[in-house]
Order: C-alpha cells, then structure tokens, then sequence
C-alpha cells in the first residue's frame, strides 16, 4: 500500500511517500523557522498561510523524487490534531480534496502516534510492548504501549512541556527559536558544576513532570548574572548545561521508574526533545545499566516530519479504518481516545 502522508500542524509542512511493501520513497520538508523567528514563537496565522504556500510544491517534489504518479497512490493520511486548528485545517483540507480527485481514501492521524511510531521508520524498530518518553514542544508524557492504538497514559507534565520549558529558557536568555537545539549547542561548552538546578518532582514517588519552575530557576539564575554584569557567553553556556542536565536527569529518573513498574526493559523515546544527544545519551546508560534498549528515530524524524505521518497512517489503513470526506481535527485530542488496531 502506497500512502502519501501530510503534515502542518505548527511550523512544519511535511510530505512523504511511504510504501508498505518499499518502505520510505520519499520525504519533503518546509521548515517556518525563519518566518516566526522575528515574532520569537510561532505566529498561527502566518504559520496557516505559508503552509497554503508550500503544500502543493512539496507534493510535486516528493511524486517525482520517488518517480511516482498520482494514480499509484493509494490513501493519503494528514494529521488531523492535535495541533493548530488553522494549520491543520490546510492539511485536512488539501488531503481530502486529492482523495476526492483521486478517488482515493484519506485518513486523519494523531500527531503523537506518528510522532510514537516514527522510531519504527528506522532499521531496526522496537517490538510491542514497550515504554514511551513523548517529549516535544507542546506535550510531555510517559505511556504504555502495548500495540498500535493501545496506549496507557503513566505520567504527564503538569504544567509546561520538556520543549517548552527549553524554549522559554533560550528566549530569555535572548537566543533564537527554537530553543532545544540552541541550548544543546550552548551546553557544550559550559562548565559543569558553576549552577545546580533542581530535579523538580524527582524525591516524591509517581511518574508526573513540572518543568515550569526550572524555567524560573533559569530566569533567577540569568537576572543574578545580569546584574552582575556576568551577562556574556560563557554565563549563557553554564546556564544552559545546568538546564539540560536537570532536565536530561529527570527525565532519565521518570523513565527507570516508568520501566520498573511496568516490568519492561524496553523505551522507545519521540518527539523533538528526543533529537537531544545529552538525553539519548544519558538514556542509553541507563537502559544498558537495567540490559535494556532505548530506540529513537534519526533526527530529523524527531521533530514534525510527513514521513511519521505516512508510516502511522499506513498502518491504520492497512488494518481497514476508513473515514467519510467530512473535513475535521482536533486542536486538542487526548491520544487514549484512539481506537486499538486488531
Ligand atoms: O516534535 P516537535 O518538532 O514539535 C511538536 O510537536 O511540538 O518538537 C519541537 C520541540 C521544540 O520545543 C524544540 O525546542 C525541541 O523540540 N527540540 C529540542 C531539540 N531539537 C528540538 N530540544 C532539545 N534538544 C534538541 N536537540
Ligand atoms: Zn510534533
């Protein structure tokens, strides 16, 4: 089964061709990041707008780089939320009226089950059951993923989201959006041991996040500095390494506890803060410490991507879900609501 799959539900127009049978042929992506940098976060409406832009372009590229013809096409899989009501609305839109012209299916997907799935894009994919760390922008939790559609939520933020509170911490430090990757690069070369930071929610049991207050840690931390006059870059790089270790360290505890009592060696990690090499690192140690094994997809496929798209929708139409040419998403959409594959 050949799928196209589309993606816009932020700053990201993602397209990709993905082949039951071949595997990935091709994938496109249009990243926002330079319209929305001014703004210093995303704009919705100028994010909804571009993604009208970009959409049929990034279609084009993908059919010839795969050398490939409409009418090979067999479904077409969007996200369908959650995310921006506006952006996703493009997606849905343009999905269903090629499905009609094609006369083909289309099907809305769930923008952190392709973001779950995407590790399964690489060569060697997790196996059911295992524990899931969703860490992106707008979500952050722990689930128990038994199968395709079979999730049971163990922990989630209480507040802001692993990328957000990287975000945040970047933006008041005056550096560019977004932040996850300017705060890795700038850890690089802090020095260990200047600032400790709190691991928040670490020394009472249970397997919930609060990242809120390490952003107002940050904030004290760089206002101190400041007024110091200790406003260069070398304050910035130590503020950041001793952001990221309290991030990396806690969630590194929520896994090994998240594993524990779930009884599996297995974790699968996703989302855009899953591209952060300090955290797969640290991951790593710890699975290896417990004989277990972390999976994560390539990097690019960690933050928004059509590919995720593709391979989660595939897999839900393969199993025969089908959906009428209605046109709906779902700014907001708890992932247990999705039905179980089987
Ligand atoms: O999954 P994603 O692309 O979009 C959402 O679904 O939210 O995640 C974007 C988030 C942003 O907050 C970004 O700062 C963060 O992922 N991020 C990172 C890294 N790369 C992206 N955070 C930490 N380290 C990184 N290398
Ligand atoms: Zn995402």
């Amino acid at each position: 089964m050949l799928v196209l799959g589309l993606e816009t539900s932020c700053d990201e127009t993602g397209v990709a061709l993905y082949d039951s049978e071949r595997g990935l042929l091709a994938d496109a992506l249009f990243s926002q990041i330079d319209l929305h940098r001014v703004y210093g976060g995303v704009v919705p409406e100028l994010a909804s707008r571009d993604h009208v832009k970009r959409m049929l372009p990034l279609i084009r590229q993908v059919l010839a780089e795969a050398d490939c013809v409409p009418t090979e096409i067999d479904a077409i899989a969007y996200t369908a939320g959650p995310g921006l009501v506006g952006a996703l609305l493009v997606g849905a839109s343009c999905a269903q009226a090629l499905a009609f012209a094609w006369g083909i299916p289309a099907l809305g997907v769930h923008h952190m089950e392709g973001h779950l799935l995407a590790p399964m894009l690489e060569p060697k994919p997790p196996e059911f059951p295992f524990v899931a760390l969703l860490v992106s922008g707008g979500h952050t939790q722990l689930v128990q993923v038994d199968g395709i559609g079979q999730y049971s939520l163990l922990g989630e933020t209480l507040d802001d989201a692993a990328g957000e509170a990287f975000d945040k911490t970047a933006k008041m430090m005056g550096l560019n959006y977004p932040g996850g990757p300017e705060i890795a690069k700038l850890a690089e070369k802090g020095v260990a041991g200047r600032f400790t930071f709190p691991r928040p929610m670490c020394d009472r049991p249970g397997l919930d996040f609060s990242f809120s207050g390490l952003k107002t840690f940050a904030l004290n931390t760089w206002q101190q500095c400041v007024g110091a006059g200790d406003d260069g870059e070398q304050a910035r790089c130590d503020i950041a390494l001793a952001f990221q270790q309290a991030v990396v360290e806690t969630l590194t505890i929520k896994c090994k506890r998240a594993l524990k009592q779930a009884g599996m060696q297995r974790l699968v990690i996703a989302g855009g803060v899953s591209a952060n090499r300090a955290l797969r690192l640290s991951l790593e140690k710890m699975l290896g410490d417990m004989k277990g094994e972390v999976f994560y997809a390539r990097p690019e496929f960690c933050t928004d991507n059509g590919a995720m798209i593709a391979f989660a929708g595939c897999q839900r139409l393969q199993a025969g879900q089908q959906e009428s040419l209605a046109i709906s998403v779902q700014a907001r959409w708890p992932m247990e609501q999705l039905s179980a594959l089987g």
